[in-house]
């Protein structure tokens, strides 16, 4: 029978989980179907009951229901840390934070060291704490700069760090080597916005932006111009797809035709 995968949130139209994860399924030959489903804050306690009962196996969480699915699974130690859940095993009610792991794949593919290293988290918001968390694992140190200062001070306060708002970006950027955008800043449709003027940005600077849609964000491309090192979101796309896939399959997953299903769908 076939097996049944999908990612809920709202909205979540626009989510390439199913083109990346139904292209894993195919290339492994695996009987599996990721679909997507709308699902709001009230509906949720209600899905799950239903979804389990009709035996979908795994889900991913979206927006905005990450945090609230904390309440209906048993967190590994990590998504515990971090408060939030975007991956759950359906069967055994497990619920872990690939955002994490994903964001680590995504630096270390790229060759960067983050071990006593100066880095400048820029948002405070979901993917940020993963990734503020992340970093403190891995042993930088940690600078978040927030619009909003004192989500900043309070994320920096958790993980060990120093938080400010945007307005002391100048000296961040001085001091930082790694910068990482975790805000939406950039995103499609406003493409021609980044969070970090471009005339901060230095050639010893390497620069990872979450947002990949566009793939080149304006942060990119000024850091491009500039002479950074630059890192685009796909990475962390596809490896925390592929720890998701890993926790429900027990196999690895096959990431270079997941990272192809998502470029041709971006194209
Ligand atoms: P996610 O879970 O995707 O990280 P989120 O929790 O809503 O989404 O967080 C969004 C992040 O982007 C926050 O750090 C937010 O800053 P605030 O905490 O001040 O809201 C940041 N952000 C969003 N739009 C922004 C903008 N136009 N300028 C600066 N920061 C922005």
């Amino acid at each position: 029978m076939v097996r049944v995968y999908g990612v809920i949130g709202d909205p979540v139209e626009h989510s390439l989980s199913p083109v990346m994860q139904n292209a894993a399924f195919r290339a492994l030959k695996m009987d599996c179907v990721y679909v997507s489903f709308r699902v709001s804050r009230g509906e949720l306690k209600d899905f799950i009951d239903g979804a389990a009962h009709a035996g979908v196996r795994g889900i991913n969480v979206t927006l905005p229901l990450k945090e609230e699915m904390m309440r209906y699974v048993t967190p590994d130690k990590t998504a515990e840390k971090i408060g939030a859940v975007n991956t759950v095993d359906l069967r055994r009610m497990r619920g872990y934070n690939t955002d994490f792991s994903g964001a680590r794949k995504a630096l270390e593919e790229n060759g960067v060291e983050l071990k006593g290293r100066k880095v400048l988290l820029l948002g405070a918001g979901g993917a940020g704490r993963a990734i503020a968390h992340m970093l403190a694992e891995e042993g930088s140190e940690i600078f978040i700069a927030n619009r909003t200062r004192e989500k900043a001070i309070s994320l920096a306060r958790e993980v060990g760090g120093e938080g400010y708002g945007l307005d002391s970006l100048p000296e961040l950027m001085n001091k930082c080597e790694i910068i990482i955008n975790s805000t939406s800043v950039g995103l499609y449709p406003r493409v021609n916005e980044s969070i970090v003027p471009g005339n901060l940005i230095k050639p010893h600077h390497t620069v990872f932006d979450i947002v990949y849609n566009p793939v080149e964000t304006k942060l990119l491309r000024d850091a491009r111009n500039a002479g950074a090192k630059t890192i685009d979101g796909i990475s962390m796309l596809v490896h925390q797809g592929a720890e998701s896939f890993r926790i429900w399959t027990g196999r690895n997953a096959p990431v270079d035709v997941m990272r192809s299903a998502v470029m041709e769908a971006l194209r």
